[in-house]
């Protein structure tokens, strides 16, 4: 079964689906996941520098058997060591994955990148990792608005693809993004597509899902999953989907994709407007990299009979206590993640 393409910018394809060697495969070894994916079909793997298992994505390559000329390998650059360049990182990436070229080479995200005009530099770095031959097409990860216009600026060549967290429950806050997507010929790629069924279950996109799928396994007359009916809405939108699993049955079914009918535009839009409903994010790399510090200015009046004002988030829990003038720090408490800012008063009586 061959796995259909995508156009980029540059002229190259990329097939639709790709097998991911993060998250589950994070710094495992990822030899037979990899092999498994390419003897049931796959024909693209994403890695990363990040994901320490380049090596292994390599071995996997080897142990199928299948000719490199078969195989779209892309890999991302992670954050730079002194000394270091994009060119450099890569020409390591190549010797660990035992390739003499990738397909693909993405900027992972821009916070492993800051200062004023890192993000060009780096980025022009990338074009001279293309222009060498070194990976045929590049591209960037997690990358918004502002950042996409900080490299269009002083580059020479437009990204190929962003690759982002990408499902029904963020897609309404990714429109920015994604206008300019269309504005530069910019393929969108997603991860996490599939968060909703298994990540949010009992989330609003539940029954929808499920009343599309039956639609459709009745319109085929052979069985579709839950999460044939997200990637056929994303396969619909030419969204490059970036997933994964372990068992070779999904595997297979992520790949007949293709061959489920398609979604009559009231189902896509019916996705859209009940994944609207309810924004969440799953994948926070940003934060986690950007700072160990957050600073939240608040400015809050509260009747002259609060005494105790906390602030919780997912990292603490604060308390103040009146003082004299203000409000006053009476303890900290670290936390275990929770999803929501609280923010609530009380009287000496209680809240
Ligand atoms: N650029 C970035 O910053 C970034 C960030 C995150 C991820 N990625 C890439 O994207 C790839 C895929 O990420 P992802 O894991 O988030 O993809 P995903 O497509 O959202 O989820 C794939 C996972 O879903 C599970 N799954 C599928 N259908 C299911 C169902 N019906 N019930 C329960 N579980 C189900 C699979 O588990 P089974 O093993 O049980 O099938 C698999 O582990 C990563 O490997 C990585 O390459 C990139």
């Amino acid at each position: 079964m061959s796995v259909p393409g995508i156009s980029f910018n540059d002229g190259h394809q990329v097939p639709w689906i790709a097998f991911g060697t993060g998250t589950a495969l994070y710094q495992q070894d990822a030899t037979e996941a990899v092999k498994i994916a390419l003897e049931n079909g796959f024909t693209h793997l994403d890695g990363a520098q990040m994901y320490n298992n380049e090596t292994t994505l390599g071995a996997g390559i080897v142990a199928s058997g299948k000719p490199r000329s078969e195989i779209f390998v892309t890999t991302k650059l992670t954050k730079l060591q002194s000394g270091q360049t994009a060119k450099t990182a890569l020409e390591d990436s190549l010797k660990k994955l035992g390739l003499q070229q990738v397909d693909l080479y993405l900027i992972h995200s821009p916070s492993h990148h800051q200062g004023p005009g890192r993000l060009g530099q780096v980025w022009k770095e990338m074009e001279e990792c293309q222009s060498e031959g070194l990976t045929k097409s590049i591209g960037v990860s997690n990358f918004q608005p502002q950042h996409l216009k900080e490299i269009l600026e002083v580059g020479s060549i437009s990204p190929a693809v962003n690759q982002i967290e990408l499902h029904p429950y963020v897609w309404k806050s990714l429109q920015s993004v994604l206008d300019m997507h269309a504005k530069h010929g910019i393929v969108t790629s997603s991860y996490g597509g599939l968060s909703p069924l298994f990540r949010e279950k009992g989330g609003p996109l539940d029954p929808v899902v499920e009343k599309i799928r039956s639609r459709l396994e009745t319109t085929r007359g052979s069985p579709v999953s839950d999460g044939q009916v997200l990637n056929k809405w994303m396969q619909q939108k030419k969204i490059l989907v970036v997933t994964t699993s372990s068992k070779p049955k999904r595997i297979r079914e992520y790949l007949d994709t293709i061959n489920v009918p398609d979604l009559t535009p009231e189902e896509s839009d019916l996705i859209e407007t009940t994944g609207s409903k309810l924004h969440k994010k799953f994948f926070v790399s940003q934060l986690r990299t950007i700072s160990s510090m957050i600073v939240v200015r608040l400015k809050l009046t509260l009747p002259s009979n609060f005494d105790l004002l906390v602030i919780e988030s997912q990292w603490f829990r604060l308390n103040f206590t009146r003082g004299p003038h203000h409000y006053i720090v009476k303890s900290l408490r670290r936390k275990s993640p929770i999803v929501q800012w609280n923010f609530f008063a009380a009287t000496k009586n209680g809240v």
